[in-house]
């Protein structure tokens, strides 16, 4: 079996430092895998069994260019996550039609629609990595980033500030073929303490609670996911609630659960034998 990693070469995308790791496993697997670049126009996409798309960080910057590649792709190999998943996944506005509870937000649709709250955090339904993402106290300042996001033809999203981030932290549960694999703690991105290797993310066990959303979650997809990451946090009355579902290029944290990237290769493999 060949399977292409999906990945890119673009100076602004973050090193992804999963790819050595995940393609030792697939090789145990049986799985020959190899790193593309999802932008190179030489690649002939049909000699692959399979590509899994891992860590095409710039298509935030290309998000349509890439929605109409996944589609592509799915046409002469087999796509994982689907391009269905992909298509519906890059624009949070998924999280308006899941019908699971999220932090409430706000979908504004001018700089000055917006709520009373103590502390804003102003985001693009388009994004990864907090990019365009402000955190302010400030109600002008909210509105102005806003009207700049507005006014560049984006969607925005507006929520409160959510302060477990920086306490219990947000939890990050990671399944791969539909079966749970671990979860970690995540740093939090909006308080400019950068994460490092002592700060970064740790292995937690999730509660009860968060089990069980996060299984209605994907029950909720009416697709076979290799790979999913729910990311979680708690609202002040102790509510877990879903700040984003990650089914197209979620980090997948292999180094945190030593079983991770194993577990990671069998799902593949279980797939490409269906
Ligand atoms: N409403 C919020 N309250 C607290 N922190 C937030 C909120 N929204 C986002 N964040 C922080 O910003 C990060 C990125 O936001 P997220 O919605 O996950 O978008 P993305 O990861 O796609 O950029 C989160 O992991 C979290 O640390
Ligand atoms: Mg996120």
């Amino acid at each position: 079996m060949k399977v292409a990693y999906v990945t890119t070469d673009h100076p602004l995308a973050r090193q992804d430092d999963e790819r050595e790791i995940a393609l030792a496993a697939w090789l145990g697997a049986g799985i020959e895998g190899a790193p593309v670049n999802w932008r190179d126009p030489d690649v002939d996409w049909s000699d692959f069994d399979a590509a899994v798309v891992r860590s095409p960080w710039d298509y935030i910057l290309y998000r349509d260019e890439f929605v109409a590649w996944a589609h592509r792709v799915a046409s002469v190999t087999r796509l994982l996550n689907p391009a269905p998943v992909i298509e519906w996944n890059t624009d949070k506005t998924y999280l308006r039609t899941l019908g699971v509870p999220t932090i409430p937000t706000h979908w504004p649709e001018s700089g000055t629609d917006l709520p009373e709250w103590d502390e804003y955090v102003v985001k693009p339904a388009v994004s990864a990595g907090a990019r365009d993402t402000i955190r302010t106290t400030d109600r002008e300042t909210a509105a102005g980033h806003t009207a700049k996001l507005l006014g560049e033809g984006r969607t925005v999203m507006v929520q409160p500030y959510v302060p477990s981030v920086e306490q219990e932290g947000e939890l990050s549960l990671l399944y791969f073929g539909g079966r749970f694999s671990h979860a970690v703690r995540r740093h939090p991105m909006l308080t400019g303490v950068a994460e490092t290797a002592e700060n970064r993310a740790t292995l937690r066990d999730p509660d009860d609670d968060q089990f069980a959303l996060a299984e209605r979650i994907l029950a909720a997809v009416p697709h076979d996911l290799l790979y999913a990451r729910v990311d979680l946090v708690r609202m002040p009355d102790g509510e877990p609630v879903l700040i984003e579902l990650e089914l197209t290029e979620p980090y997948l944290f292999l180094r945190s659960e030593l079983a991770a990237p194993d577990l990671f290769a069998e799902a593949l493999a279980e797939m490409l034998k269906g």
